[in-house]
This record gives C-alpha cells, structure tokens and sequence, in this order.
C-alpha cells in the first residue's frame, strides 16, 4: 500500500492505493464499478462524520455557543440527513422539497432553518405547521405573507432577518450572493434591511432573533468575512439604538472552500473558525454588544470531500496539434459545475495510479453540448475505452444540480465504510424518466 500519490489532499481521508489502483472506505472502486456501473457516486461516511467533528470542535475552541448548520442544498439526501443528525449538527433547507426530505428523514423540525429569496406561501405554511425551528426571511413580500399566516394559526415564529452587507468575496460572479447586485437579503446599503427590521419589529408574531448574510461559494480569502462581520455588527448597533434591535443570533454564512485542485487548497476549518469568531468579539467588544449565539452553515464543506464520481473511458478522439478528448458516460447531467462555472477538477485514473501521468487529454461528457467538458487539458497515463476515471471532491452541488437533459438517467449514490458499500441512492431507470408524462392516446 502506498499513500503518497497526487490528489491525496482532495480525496476522501480513508483513499487507499491498493496496488495502483484507488479504495475509499475500504472499498476498492474498481470492484464498486463492477457491481454498480458507471457513471457512479461513492461519498466516504468516515470523512462527512469527521468533518462534522472538526466545525463542532474548531468553531466552539474559539466562539461559544457556535451551532454548525449543515446546508443541504449542497447533497440533500436522507442517509446524510441522518449522519448529520447524529454528529449534532443543525440543517438549512431552501424550498418545500428540501424540507420535505429532511422531515421524511426524521430530522426535528425544530433544528431546521428555512432560507430562500422566493418562498412561496404554502411552502411557509408548511414549514410553520412542521414547527420548523427558524424562518429566514429575505423579502418585504416574505415579511407580509409570514403575518398573513401567523395572523390566522395565533403562532409566534422565530425569525432572522437576511442582510446584503455589498462585499465581494472574489468568487466566481454567479456563486456571488453577498454584493449590492444581488437578489438575496435585505440591502444594508439602500436602507432596505433597516426599513425591514423596523417592519419586523413590530409584527408580534414574530419574533426576532438576529441576522444573517452569505457572501458566496466557495471562498478561499478570510478577509472578506472580516470585512462583513465587522459592517453587519456596526449596523446592528445601530438598529439597537434606533429601535431597540436585540442580537441574540448572528450567522456569517457558509461558503467555505474545499481543495478541487492538489495545488490550490483552501484555508483549514481552523483558520475560517478563528478568523469569523476573533472578528465577532472584536465587534461586539467594539459595539458593546454581548456576544450572541454563532450559526455558520457549511454546505460544499461538509460533503464536497467525501464525494466521488466515477466514469468509465468511451470514445478517444486526437486532433493533433490541438486536442485529445477522452468522452466519458457521464457529463453536465450529473456534474454542471464546469459549464456554468468554470469549475475545474482533478482526475485520477482509478487503476493506474502509479503510472506516469505523462498524456494532456480533455475529459468531455457524452451530453449534446460542446460545454459539456469536465475537466480540460489534464495530465493523465495512456488511455484506452473501458478505463474507469475519478473525479475527486465530488460531494457537493454535482448530484444536487443534477439533471435529466438528453434523458439521460442520473446515476446511483454509494456510502462507503469499513469496507462496506451501502447504495443510498439507485440509478435511475427509463421508466423513471417517463414516469411523470401524460400519456395522451
Ligand atoms: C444562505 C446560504 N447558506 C449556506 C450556503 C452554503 O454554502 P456552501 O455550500 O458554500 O457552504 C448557501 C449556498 O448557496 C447559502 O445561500
């Protein structure tokens, strides 16, 4: 066994190279592959669990009382709702089908916050019948349907309110959610989250616990939460003086980075944790406010590493001087990442670790677009149709956004652990895709 091959960073933590060929949980993907086909998901129990452990105990080491809140937008599933569940942390659903999921998990409805910039009013209504812990409200239009509905159940809702403090993370623009050109959250800067706590304030059926921003996805500088929390708690003071505003919750968001390449990997878990929690206490100290509860809510963090997806090599086409693509029997349906953000990734050829990654290839999907590409000009060993490839860090907002363009069916979900492969989620079959058309003779 030899641990020192590429990628290690990126990889599942229990990533084995047994022989030149690479074992997650105990499991060699190449027998995986066997049973279950390709293209396939195999996401590493052991490395979501200990991650769980590392925000827990990270965040609370330098801020107390921090609550880690896992944003299910990221892998919304009911087995990893579960895992969650049991690590003790909290989730965030944005519409009815992720709340859905997470009540037929058996997740308690009252450790569950509900964001979203467009929530419709059945999907508060349920949400308020479920007993959901916290509404994040994002919209005037939000704000008037929660005193609708309130108004006829007599039930008081704990709220917080999402704010837009104009900071630009230096994301890619469409991951950007926190700058004044946003659709999401209340703006600081045109007095829009001021006017929205005064009109909170004084709906009595609300009530207030604190606020909220998310600056984007994934962020890799620090500053940028330094800059924001700083600005949010300056306005805080101000909305106490004004109006008496209490902050007994304050949320930074989640966002934080995991590595796609070896050679660009973010900051530890550690270092987001000591930076949001020192500039926290800096600004209540600064503000003289007592320091409030802490949420952060990873998304990509918590299950991007634990993630990987598995392709089986089709047809290879040279055009020399120019480019090889090597097409393989997945693409943008279940990985989109690439063709709306430029995302890149690694590839490991799963059984031919230890030999010379000395071939540039393109890795394109089998979709009918030319954006269809999942990784461009990659190092990889000499290739034939039948090798099984690897996309490391594919846990998070790959099966999540998947779709069933070209009615392709999306593929199955693995967890692996101790050698044991559970499937979790199954392949798609053609009866699937027909099963929500009418038929019309
Ligand atoms: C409000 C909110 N919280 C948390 C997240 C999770 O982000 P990430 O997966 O980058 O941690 C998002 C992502 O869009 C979000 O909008």
């Amino acid at each position: 066994m030899n641990n020192n091959f590429p990628d290690i960073n990126i990889l599942p933590i229990t990533a084995q190279n047994i022989n030149g060929a690479l074992s997650i949980g105990g499991c060699e993907l190449n027998n995986l592959v066997e049973k279950f086909g390709t293209p396939l998901y195999v996401y590493d129990e052991d490395t979501i669990r200990s991650i769980c452990k590392q925000f827990t105990a990270e965040f609370n080491k330098f801020y107390q009382p921090t609550k880690i809140e896992y944003s299910t937008k990221a892998f919304s599933n009911p087995v990893v709702n579960k895992i969650i569940d049991e690590e003790g942390l909290d989730i965030d659903v944005v519409t009815g089908g992720e709340l859905a999921v997470a009540i037929a998990s058996n997740f308690p409805p009252g450790r569950i916050n509900f964001h979203g910039n467009n929530k419709s009013e059945i999907e508060l209504q349920e949400a308020i019948e479920y007993g959901i812990g916290t509404i994040t409200i994002d919209s005037f239009h939000e704000i008037n349907l929660l005193e609708k509905i309130l108004k006829k159940k007599s039930k008081i809702q704990k709220v917080m309110i999402r704010v837009s403090p104009s900071i630009d993370p230096h994301t890619h623009l469409l991951t950007t959610t926190g700058i004044l050109d946003s659709k999401f959250g209340f703006s600081i800067e045109t007095g829009d989250a001021e006017e929205a706590i005064k009109r909170v304030l004084k709906i009595n059926s609300l009530e207030l616990l604190g606020v909220h921003f998310h600056l984007g996805s994934p962020i890799f500088e620090l500053d940028p939460y330094v800059q924001a929390i700083e600005y949010v708690i300056d306005f805080c003071a101000k909305m106490r003086d004004s109006y008496g505003f209490k902050l007994s919750r304050f949320s930074p968001g989640g966002g934080f980075a995991i590595g796609y390449l070896s050679t660009q990997l973010p900051p530890n878990i550690s270092e987001y944790a000591k930076v949001i929690s020192d500039s926290l206490l800096e600004s209540c100290e600064k503000y003289n406010f007592n320091p409030p509860e802490l949420i952060v809510e990873p998304g990509r963090a918590i299950v991007g590493r634990s993630g990987v997806a598995i392709y089986t090599v089709g047809s290879i086409k040279e055009i020399p001087g120019i480019r090889t693509y090597v097409s393989v029997d997945g693409g943008m349906g279940d990985n989109i990442r690439p063709a709306i953000y430029g995302s890149e990734y690694s590839v490991i050829a799963i059984e031919k670790i230890n030999q010379e990654n000395n071939n540039k290839v393109t890795i394109s999907g089998k979709f009918c677009e030319s954006g269809d590409i999942l990784a461009k000009d990659v190092l990889l060993p000499d290739l034939t149709s039948g090798d099984l490839l690897a996309l490391p860090s594919s846990g998070a907002y790959c099966i999540g956004m998947s779709s069933n363009y070209n009615m392709q069916v999306r593929p199955p979900v693995l967890l692996v652990k101790d050698g044991i492969a559970r499937l979790i989620k199954r392949r798609e079959t053609y009866e699937d895709l027909l099963s929500t058309s009418i038929n019309i003779d």
